[in-house]
C-alpha cells in the first residue's frame, strides 16, 4: 500500500511516499529556518506563509523522488491533530484534496503519532506493544506507554518547559541561531561537560514529571553573568544535566511500570550522545532501546505515511470533513494519566 504522508505541523512543510509502513521511498522537507531565524524562533503567520507558498512543490518533489504519480497513491496521510492551527489547515486542505481527486482514502494523524510510529517503521514485528516511548520535540517531553495502535497511556510529562524548547532558548541566548538543538550538541562536542554544575530538576523525585525551567534560567543567568564564558563548556554541561534527567526518569519508568522496550521520538533524539546515553543505560540494566533513523526524528512526512498505514489497517479511514486542530488529545480515548504507583 502506497501512502503519501504530509506533515505542515510547525515550520518544515514536509512529505514522503511510504510502501507498507515500512518502505520509505522519499522524503522531502522545506525548511523554513532563514524565514524565522531573525525573529529567534517561529512565527506562526509566516509559517502558514511558506506552507502556502511550498506545499504543492514538496508534495510533487516528493512523488516525484519516489518515482510515482497521484494515479499509483492508495492512500493519503496527514497531520492534522496539534500544532500551529494555520500551519495545520495548508497541510489538511492539500491532503484532503488529494484524496478528493484520486478518490483515495484520507487518514489523520495526530503529529505525535508521527513521531511514535517512526519507532515501528522498517521494524517488522521487532518492536512489540507494549513498549515505553520517551518523545522529546520541541514543544513536548512525554513518558508514554504505547499499549497498542492508537492506546496510549501518559506516564509522566514536563510541568513546564519541553526539553526541545530548552535547547532552543539556550542557544538563542547564546546566539547559535534557530533551531538551537543541533547548534548546541555541535558546540557541546568541544566542550568539558563538567566544567559548570547546573541543576538536574526532579531527578530523585519518586515520579515521573520532568521541569525543565529551573535548569533554563540556571544557564541563561550564567551566560549573562559571564559573557566570556566558554560557549563549548556551556553547551555541554547544560546537554549533560538535560541528558542525565531524561534518562535517569526513562530508565525508572520502565523499572516501574515493567517496559523492557524503549523508544526514543521526536527532534531531540537526533541528539548522539541522548541516544548513546540511554541506549548505554538500559542495556547495562537489561533493557532494549530503540530510535528512529535519523531522518525519521525531525519533523517529515515519511513518519506521517508510516503512521497513517499502521493507523489505517486499525482503525479504517477518515472523512474529507476532518479539521485541524492546535490541541488534540492523543489517541482514540484520549491520553490517560497514569501517575506513578510504584517506585524502585
Ligand atoms: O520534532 P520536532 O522537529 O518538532 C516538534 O514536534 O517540536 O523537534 C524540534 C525540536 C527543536 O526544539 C530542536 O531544537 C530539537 O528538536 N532538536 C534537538 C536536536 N535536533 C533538533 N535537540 C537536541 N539535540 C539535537 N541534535
Ligand atoms: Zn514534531
Amino acid at each position: 500500500m502506497l501512502i503519501l504522508g504530509i506533515d505542515t505541523t510547525c515550520d518544515d512543510t514536509a512529505a514522503g511516499v511510504v510502501e507498507d509502513g515500512h518502505n520509505v521511498h522519499s522524503n522531502v522537507i522545506a525548511s523554513q529556518h532563514v524565514a524565522h531565524e531573525r525573529f529567534g524562533g517561529i512565527v506562526p503567520v509566516i509559517a502558514a506563509r511558506e506552507h502556502t507558498k511550498n506545499i504543492s512543490y514538496i508534495v510533487h518533489a516528493a512523488l516525484d523522488e519516489a518515482g510515482v504519480t497521484f494515479q499509483d497513491l492508495d492512500a493519503v496521510a496527514v497531520s492534522h491533530h496539534q500544532g500551529l492551527l494555520l500551519s495545520l489547515v495548508v497541510g489538511v486542505s492539500a491532503a484532503k484534496s488529494i484524496a478528493l481527486a484520486c478518490d483515495i482514502p484520507l487518514v489523520g494523524i495526530h503529529h505525535l503519532e508521527g513521531h511514535i510510529y517512526s519507532n515501528l517503521m522498517g521494524r517488522d514485528g521487532e518492536l512489540a506493544f507494549p513498549f515505553l516511548c520517551l518523545t522529546v520535540a520541541g514543544g513536548h517531553t512525554l513518558l508514554l506507554k504505547i499499549e497498542d495502535h492508537g492506546q496510549y497511556t501518559l506516564l509522566g510529562h514536563t510541568r513546564d518547559d519541553a526539553a526541545g524548547e530548552v535547547f532552543d532558548k539556550v542557544a538563542r541566548q547564546l546566539g547559535l541561531g534557530y533551531p538551537g538543538g543541533p547548534a548546541v550538541e555541535r558546540l557541546a562536542a568541544e566542550g568539558n561537560p563538567k566544567a559548570y554544575t547546573f541543576p538536574r530538576p526532579l531527578i530523585n523525585q519518586p515520579h515521573f514529571e520532568f521541569s525543565f525551567s529551573g535548569l533554563k534560567t540556571a544557564v541563561l543567568q550564567t551566560i549573562e553573568n559571564e559573557p566570556n564564558a566558554n560557549k563549548a563548556d556551556l553547551c555541554a554541561s547544560f546537554q549533560q544535566a538535560v541528558i542525565d534527567v531524561l534518562v535517569t526518569k526513562t530508565m525508572r519508568v520502565a523499572r516501574a511500570h515493567e517496559l523492557d522496550c524503549i523508544a526514543l521520538a521526536g527532534g531531540v533524539a537526533l541528539n548522539m550522545p541522548l541516544r548513546k546515553q540511554l541506549e548505554s543505560a538500559a542495556t547495562k540494566q537489561g533493557y532494549r532501546t530503540f530510535a528512529p533513523p535519523l531522518k525519521l526524528c525531525m519533523d517529515n512526512g515519511a513518519m506521517v505515511a508510516g503512521a497513517g498505514y499502521f493507523l489505517y489497517q486499525h482503525r479504517g479511514k477518515d472523512a474529507l470533513t476532518i479539521e485541524a486542530k492546535a490541541n488534540a488529545p492523543l489517541g482514540e480515548s484520549g491520553l490517560r494519566y497514569r501517575p506513578a504507583t510504584k517506585y524502585r
